[in-house]
């Protein structure tokens, strides 16, 4: 008999940085679902991709001095690019696409003629504000105070031909879809989108652009390329082979059973993603699931405000199972979730450490200490047993209906609970005790199997999350294949009677939270510091300075006859200068961090020598030194202003 099938996808990333951990989020939760869903039996398609066209990556491009395919290349092919990032999350993916795939490329031609033919994209003048970084345009009353209601940006004015689809025509049966079936999933999202975008009035979508060059071109009319979400949406079917000669499984996969999607383009998704499909007579996907995001301090994660965070860095000092673990397990999907260094080391001390490892860890030991390694045959079953038992026997059927919500962290709380139960177990049957007597032997085997027997369902239902750690678990427990699939995992008492056990290291070591917390803010810090601008200048004034004020200023030549650090102070130094009348003038001047007294003795430097005198610490300073300032990687920069020694002292600069 044929498998059921399951497609499911993540967004196509938009290769124009690095990926945080919030891209890490959805993926890593796509790829559980992938897992699961394999595990009960299905035949499943999982795509992931990368979104490559558009203005922001052509701009991105020509700052780096590259085109933009050796931009994109370098970030989803480089080293620490897209595909090692999944590759090192341990990502299953069945397909990946890039939408500058030719066969991608080919598709969306044709798509676009196709809508383009039957009436649902026709040409106009394009009128209305845009939002560069997001590359969205919006009507004036979606603003929200002016700006992108996505990210909160300034928008400009645009206005240009180009081609619309006929998004107003499917205002109706898309609200019916999200009003009247479960299509948009959590359902507190639909309120949002009926409300803010359909009810006011679906206007026609702007489908082209003519103001740059990177993207596919319209075929039919040189000039205009495809607005990127009409290329990005239909990748889910361009990937399965739509319109195209690459792949053949469009028929066997289309509709997707459901869409991962951030909640930031949930809109994209829920609205013209299904008009689109409706205008192309296309089956509908099945769901779309919006999820949250992953925050810090409350603020979405950006590179302009450094504060992404970097999964490699965690995932190389945790390891990958901890991370993905971690991921699912601290926040619930549909929400925003706080991340921090702190939640992410408590998560993996408490529960993979304490609760699961020392699970696996005492009770191997206590196999190999007892009995060898191996269980003998001999039981003795007692009702202390039940409670433990019935709680581990009802666990695959809850955990499915989680899992079938998208419901992880709810899933993984059940099997969380049942480690707890099993630790209980430990004090509850004391097998320290048990072992005294060789006559308890049959009971402390039978304790012993019941621990092994909790462990291997748990591992058997942990295993969409953290599969490498399971597969140590399962042959540190003695788990052969037949005890680790989705049937035995409803089936107490599948582990074979004798089983051996091979005692390991410890699967989820302790970490060293105050260490871990140190290392990781000095190595966030200095990516952080990494990722700020280069250089960075302050804006010019924009006042205007009359010149006879100008001119009021007195600018004169001075040498340094002595300086000094000032005592008590860490940031001034204090110069005695000769200003060419004959008497010694002094200035303090804040600029410690920058030079040593020393060094700056015999130098010729510019002040301002009319300023009237001010005391600090209480010295007098008669006038100030110029100096010059800029911001290099976040840190201010001065450098004194100095000039030629043949000027002399008391020179007026005009
Ligand atoms: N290219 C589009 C998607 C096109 S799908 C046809 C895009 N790309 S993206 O790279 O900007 O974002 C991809 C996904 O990552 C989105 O679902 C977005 O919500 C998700 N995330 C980006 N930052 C995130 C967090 N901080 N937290 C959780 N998810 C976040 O949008």
């Amino acid at each position: 008999m044929d498998k059921k099938k399951f497609y499911i996808t993540t967004p196509i990333y938009y290769p124009s940085d690095k990926l945080h951990i919030g891209h890490t989020y959805c993926t890593v939760a796509t790829d559980a679902m992938a897992r699961y869903k394999r595990l009960t039996g299905y035949d499943v398609m999982f795509l992931t991709g990368t979104d490559e066209h558009g203005q922001k990556i052509e701009d991105k491009a020509k700052a780096a001095g590259v085109t933009p395919q050796q931009f994109v290349d370098n970030i989803v092919c480089g080293e620490k690019g897209i595909l090692d990032l999944w590759k090192l999350m341990n990502i299953s993916n069945d397909r990946f696409i890039r939408t500058t795939d030719d066969y991608h490329v080919e598709a969306i031609q044709k798509i676009f003629k196709k809508m383009h033919d039957n009436g649902d994209i026709y040409k106009g003048t394009y009128k209305g504000k845009y939002c560069k970084p997001c590359e969205s345009f919006w009507t004036e009353s979606q603003l929200v105070d002016g700006k992108c209601p996505d990210c909160g940006r300034e928008v400009e004015d645009a206005e240009e031909e180009a081609y619309f689809f006929k998004l107003s025509k499917y205002a109706d049966r898309v609200q019916h879809l999200l009003e009247d079936t479960d299509f948009l999933q959590p359902a507190s999202r639909v309120n949002e989108m009926v409300n803010n975008f359909i009810k006011p009035g679906l206007e026609d979508l702007c489908v082209s652009r003519t103001s740059f060059t990177w993207g596919i071109p319209v075929d039919f009319d040189p000039g205009h390329v495809v607005y990127v979400w009409v290329d990005a949406l239909f990748n889910y079917c361009t990937a399965l082979g739509f319109m195209n000669e690459k792949y053949d499984d469009y028929d066997k996969y289309w509709p997707a059973d459901v869409h991962f999607v951030g909640k930031e383009i949930v809109r994209f998704h829920s609205i013209i993603w299904p008009a689109m499909l409706m205008s192309m007579g296309m089956p509908l996907p099945k769901h779309v699931y919006g999820h949250g995001w992953l925050v810090m301090d409350g603020g979405k994660m950006s590179k302009s405000k450094g504060n992404v965070v970097d999964p490699y860095v965690l995932a190389e000092r945790f390891g990958v199972d901890a991370l993905r673990f971690f991921l699912l397990r601290t926040f619930p999907f549909g929400s925003d979730g706080n991340f921090s260094n702190e939640l992410l080391i408590n998560t993996i001390n408490v529960d993979l450490a304490n609760d699961l490892g020392n699970l696996v860890s005492r009770t191997t030991a206590m196999v190999e200490k007892y009995f060898g390694g191996t269980l003998p045959e001999s039981r003795q079953t007692d009702a202390l047993d039940d409670e433990l038992i019935s709680q581990l026997s009802a666990l695959r059927g809850k955990y499915e209906a989680e899992m079938e919500k998208f419901q992880f962290q709810n899933a993984l709380e059940l099997i969380f609970k049942c480690i707890q139960r099993a630790n209980k177990y430990i004090d509850e049957t004391a097998p320290w005790a048990l072992a005294k007597d060789e006559a308890n032997k049959p009971r402390l085997a039978s304790v012993m199997y019941n621990l092994l027997e909790s462990i291997r369902i748990c591992t058997v239902l942990l295993n969409p999350f953290i599969p490498d750690s399971c597969e140590k678990i399962f042959a540190q427990i003695g788990a052969c294949e037949c005890c680790r699939d989705w049937d035995s995992a409803a089936k107490w008492g599948s582990l074979s009677a004798t089983v051996t056990v091979h005692k390991g290291e410890a699967i989820f070591p302790r970490v060293d939270a105050q260490k871990a917390l140190e290392e990781l803010e000095a190595i966030q810090e200095a990516q952080k510091k990494a990722a700020l601008p280069a250089m960075e200048f302050e804006p010019m004034a924009e006042e205007k300075v009359d010149f006879d004020t100008f001119c009021k200023s007195d600018f004169r030549a001075v040498k340094v006859k002595a300086c000094e650090a000032v005592k008590k102070s860490e940031k001034l130094l204090r110069f005695t200068l000769d200003d060419g009348t004959g008497t010694d003038r002094q200035i303090l001047s804040g600029i410690h961090k920058w030079y040593k007294p020393e060094e700056l003795v015999g130098k010729t430097l510019v002040a301002i020598v009319n300023l009237p005198p001010r005391k600090m610490m209480g010295l007098e300073s008669c006038g100030m030194l110029l100096s010059a300032v800029h911001t290099e990687k976040g840190e201010e920069v001065l450098n004194l202003i100095m000039v030629d020694d043949k000027i002399p002292a008391g020179a007026k600069l005009c």
